[in-house]
C-alpha cells in the first residue's frame, strides 16, 4: 500500500490546510503501518499563478518545516519538493496527451479561478488536473488523502488511470481519494459561505498557521456569527457557529453533540473566547517546533533523503511508462 498527497506553496499554510490535508496526513501516518506514505510541496502547481521567486522559495521551505512541525515524521514519512522529481513533468505531458479539453474546462476550480482572473489566465492553470494526476499515479498510490475541494481532481486521476490502462494494458494503480468527515471544507471565519484559502484577499477570514498568537485569537473572536445566540450546528441557516463548532471538533476530536450539550447556557463570546484559546494553544505547538526546524540543516537533509527515494520510484515506473507509449528506444 501506498498513500501520497501534496500541497501547493502558494501563500502561507492555513487552517484549513491543517484541518482538512495535514491533520489526516498525520492520523494516517500512524495508523497505517505498513503503508509507504509520501508528502510533497507542490511546487510546480503553485506556478499556475504568477508568483514572486523569493516567497515561492520561502514558502517551500516553510511548508516543509510545517510539514514535520505538525506531526509528519521524517523517519516514518518521504517528504518532497515536486519540481525535484522531473518524472512529474514527464509523466504530466503524457497525462495532458490523454486528457480532454472539455473534460479539463468543466473542472470547477478552473471555472472558478478563470472567473477570479479574467485577464492572464495561463494554460497551465487548465492543465493542471493531468499533472496532478501524474503526481499520484507515478507512485502506484492507492490512497490520498485531500480536502474535498481536490475530490473531482482525483475523480480525474482516477480517469486518466482507468483510460490509460485500457489503452496500453495495466500500468497504473487506481487511486482511492481519502476525505475527512469533519474539516474536508473549513471556512472562511468573514464569509462562512467561502472556503478558508491562502489566497483570501480578506486576511480577516483566514487563520495562518504562522500568525500570530494574538492576531489568531483576535480572528476568532470577531468571526461572523448568526443572528441568533444558540451554539447549535445547523449548515444551511447558521453556518459561521456550524464553522466554528467543526473547527474545535477538529482541535479536540470531541463530537459536534457533545460540544453542543456543553455550551448550552452558554453564550456566542464564551464559546469563541474557549475556541481561541484551543486553537492559539495547538498553533503554539506548532510554531515552537516550526522556529526549531526552519533554522537547522536537518530540514535538508531530510528534503534530500526524500528527494533521492521519490526520484528512485518515479523514475522506475517513468521507464515503463515510456515503454508502453513507444517513446524513444527501448530500455
Ligand atoms: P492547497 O492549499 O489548495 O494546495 O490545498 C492543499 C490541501 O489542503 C488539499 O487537500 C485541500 O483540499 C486542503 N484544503 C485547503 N483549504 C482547505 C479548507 N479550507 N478546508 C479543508 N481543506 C482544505
Ligand atoms: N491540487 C492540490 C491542491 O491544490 C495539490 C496537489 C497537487 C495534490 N498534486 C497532488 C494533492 C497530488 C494530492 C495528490 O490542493
Amino acid at each position: 500500500m501506498r498513500l501520497i498527497s501534496g500541497i501547493k506553496p502558494s501563500g502561507s499554510l492555513t487552517l484549513g490546510n491543517y484541518l482538512g490535508a495535514i491533520k489526516n496526513f498525520v492520523k494516517l501516518q500512524d495508523e497505517l503501518k505498513d503503508t509507504d506514505i509520501l508528502i510533497f510541496i507542490a511546487d510546480l502547481h503553485a506556478i499556475t499563478i504568477p508568483q514572486d521567486k523569493v516567497n515561492l522559495r520561502k514558502n517551500i521551505k516553510d511548508i516543509a518545516a510545517l510539514y514535520i512541525a505538525c506531526g509528519l515524521d521524517p523517519n516514518r514519512t518521504h517528504i518532497f519538493i515536486q519540481s525535484e522529481v522531473p518524472a512529474h513533468n514527464q509523466l504530466g505531458w503524457i497525462m495532458e496527451c490523454n486528457s480532454y479539453i472539455g473534460e479539463l474546462e468543466r473542472m470547477t476550480q478552473f471555472k472558478d479561478k478563470k472567473a477570479k482572473q479574467v485577464q492572464g489566465v495561463s494554460a497551465g492553470l487548465l492543465t493542471y488536473p493531468p499533472l496532478m494526476a501524474a503526481d499520484i499515479l507515478l507512485y502506484d498510490a492507492n490512497l490520498v488523502p485531500v480536502g474535498i475541494d481536490q475530490k473531482q481532481h482525483l475523480e480525474m486521476a482516477r480517469n486518466l488511470a482507468e483510460r490509460f490502462n485500457h489503452i496500453y494494458g495495466d500500468t497504473f494503480v487506481v487511486p482511492e481519494p481519502y476525505i475527512p468527515k469533519t474539516g474536508e471544507k473549513i471556512k472562511s471565519l468573514s464569509d462562512p459561505s467561502k472556503k478558508m484559502s491562502k489566497s483570501d484577499d480578506d486576511e480577516k477570514g483566514c487563520i495562518c498557521l504562522l500568525d500570530d498568537l494574538n492576531i489568531i485569537k483576535k480572528k476568532i473572536k470577531s468571526a461572523v456569527t448568526d443572528s441568533d445566540t444558540k451554539i447549535k450546528y445547523d449548515l444551511t441557516n447558521k453556518p459561521g457557529i456550524s464553522n466554528l463548532l467543526t473547527i474545535y471538533s477538529c482541535i479536540t476530536g470531541m463530537a459536534i453533540k457533545d460540544i453542543e450539550a456543553k455550551y448550552i447556557d452558554s453564550n456566542y463570546a464564551q464559546f469563541k473566547a474557549d475556541l481561541a484559546e484551543l486553537v492559539a494553544n495547538e498553533i503554539k505547538g506548532i510554531q515552537d517546533k516550526y522556529n526549531d526546524l526552519i533554522k537547522s540543516k536537518e530540514l535538508d537533509a531530510i528534503l534530500d533523503a526524500g528527494k533521492d527515494y521519490a526520484n528512485y520510484l518515479a523514475n522506475r515506473k517513468i521507464t515503463k511508462i515510456y515503454n508502453k507509449v513507444g517513446l524513444g528506444r527501448k530500455r
